[in-house]
């Protein structure tokens, strides 16, 4: 399963994509406006930090059809390559899908929170369908079991959408949604630390540097190997 970044903060974004492998940044209206400010300025450097082959979902803000696709369009015209267009799972915005995706356009249909919403998206044409892991949880409704039963009938339809798993508050989530075929995962920042963060390892790295330094000192292998040009 590949990971993505859900956050628009530019300090986390040049972060996790120096240190971990995220293949990508999304956003919707209420990240962005975690940030404030110029929300144009701010896509844009988003797209400068991640280059131009990897993946920028951004949502529109419109909710008329033709202002949709102008928004759609405007967004792809702004970002380039490799930029989604998120569309909320409405009529509408199911509408705007089937007329996005045959331009040839990415578009990941989100909010998604029922494995019939992915079926009706992925017939339109969706490149990613975005189920809400953590709001369906918080309504007592198998978040997991929902990306599972999305997995299954997309593996019987054959369908090329993607399943781009999204909404996390913990990484057990990010994890069995993992083991249910779910193909992408969109992370928070927090989230995305823990995965890889765990003292064990941290204590792991001092008993080893300490039994180092015991036998061989302050010199680091590096130092000690004979530098082939010396
Ligand atoms: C993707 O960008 C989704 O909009 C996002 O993961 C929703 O997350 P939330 O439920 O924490 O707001």
């Amino acid at each position: 399963m590949r990971l993505i970044l859900d956050t628009a903060n530019l300090k986390d974004i040049e972060y996790f994509n120096t240190h971990y492998p995220i293949e990508g940044v999304t956003t919707n209206p209420t990240i962005l406006s975690k940030e404030g400010g110029d929300a144009v300025a701010l896509l844009r450097q988003i797209r400068t930090i991640l280059g131009e082959d990897k993946e920028l979902h951004v949502q529109v803000v419109e909710t008329q059809y033709e202002r949709i696709l102008m928004e759609a369009r405007a967004i792809v015209k702004l970002l380039g390559e490799n930029t989604f267009v998120k569309i909320p799972a409405t009529d509408v915005g199911i509408r705007a899908t089937k007329t996005l995706s045959a331009e040839g356009m990415g578009i990941t249909v989100t909010a998604v929170l029922s494995p019939t919403q992915a079926m009706i998206a992925s017939l339109a044409g969706a490149s990613y369908v975005a189920p809400y892991v953590s709001r369906l949880e918080n309504l007592c409704e198998d978040g997991v079991g929902c990306v599972a039963a999305i997995a299954d009938v997309f593996a019987y339809s054959g369908t090329k959408t993607r399943i781009l798993a999204a909404s996390f508050k913990t990484v057990k989530e990010v994890l069995d949604v993992a083991a249910v075929g779910c193909h992408a995962a969109t992370v928070g920042s927090d989230v995305m630390k823990k995965m890889l963060a765990h003292t064990a390892t941290d204590t792991s790295i001092a008993d080893f540097a300490k039994d180092w330094e015991r036998a061989f000192g302050r010199h680091t292998l590096l130092e000690l190997i004979p530098n082939e040009r010396d």
